[in-house]
């Protein structure tokens, strides 16, 4: 069977692009949008999941909120302890699949999943064991934050083809639209100063929030809101993002 592709991609090629492009600003606006969107208090154990270099979670922890950061990738956990103890704001990080969360049942107030760490699985019933595994470790109200790209926006604005430089790095990236399965294929080459070229395949499925809100139903969450950006706007068709706020109320 083919590697997943999420295996290797989000790795230290990835940390040196995407850490250039969300700029401590945008992260910044984003940590308060999570804090005023889940309503976090300082009692609560905050699960951020695919916490990635852990952007968010510094920014939350030196608000003094309680975070365990939860991720696959070796290369960008490292980051984060590093970044987090030059920021004095050390906090849990656990590695891990998402699908298989090594936490006990009922042990986190608060749960977000940022910046489009959902729909990576080759078939669908894996993402919603994702929903499912977040849903046991929650407390009963507790509160679970996904925030994904909205479908509608992201079919109609895709980008068959983009050649340009971040940080250094030549980077292009080809876009298309998988009939069958109906995933976003990117597939990314990257060439690096010192001459060293990388090809990524990344593949991404999106929800309508029609069926999102049914998988969540399903994994024992009842849809309090739906977002269109981090500034907090009501979401709706032509909204770039759709982020779900959702509460647990089973089990
Ligand atoms: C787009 S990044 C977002 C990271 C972070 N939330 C942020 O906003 O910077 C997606 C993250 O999901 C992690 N990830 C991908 N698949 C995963 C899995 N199956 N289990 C746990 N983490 C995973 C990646 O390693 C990566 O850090």
């Amino acid at each position: 069977m083919a590697k997943e592709w999420f295996k290797s991609f989000f790795n230290n090629d990835y940390w040196l692009t995407y850490n250039f492009v969300d700029s401590k600003e945008k992260t910044n606006r984003e940590a308060r949008f999570i804090e005023k969107a889940l309503k976090l208090n300082k009692n609560n154990k905050i699960l951020d999941l695919c916490c990635g270099y852990g952007r968010h979670s510094i920014q939350l922890r030196k608000k003094g909120y309680n975070l365990f950061g939860y991720d696959l990738s070796p290369d960008l956990l490292k980051k984060a302890k590093i970044e987090s103890g030059k920021q004095n704001a050390n906090f849990y990080l656990v590695r891990g699949d998402a699908r298989n969360l090594s936490f006990q049942n009922r042990k986190f107030d608060k749960a977000f999943n940022f910046k489009t760490s959902f729909g990576y699985f080759k078939d669908s019933k894996e993402d919603y064991k994702l929903l499912e595994e977040v849903s046991r470790v929650l407390k009963p109200g507790g509160l679970l934050l996904l925030d994904t790209k909205n479908k509608n926006y992201v079919t109609k604005h895709l980008v068959p083809f983009e050649k340009i430089e971040i940080n250094n790095v030549g980077v292009e990236n080809r876009q298309r639209l998988d009939s069958k399965t109906g995933c976003i294929i990117t597939e990314r080459k990257m060439v690096f100063l010192d001459g060293r070229k990388k090809r990524y395949i990344v593949r991404n499925r999106f929800y309508t929030p029609k069926r999102l809100q049914k998988m969540l139903e399903n994994a024992g969450f009842v849809v309090k809101t739906i977002y269109g950006s981090y500034a907090g706007e009501k979401f709706n068709t032509s909204s770039p993002r759709m982020i779900v706020i959702a509460k647990k109320v089973k089990r």
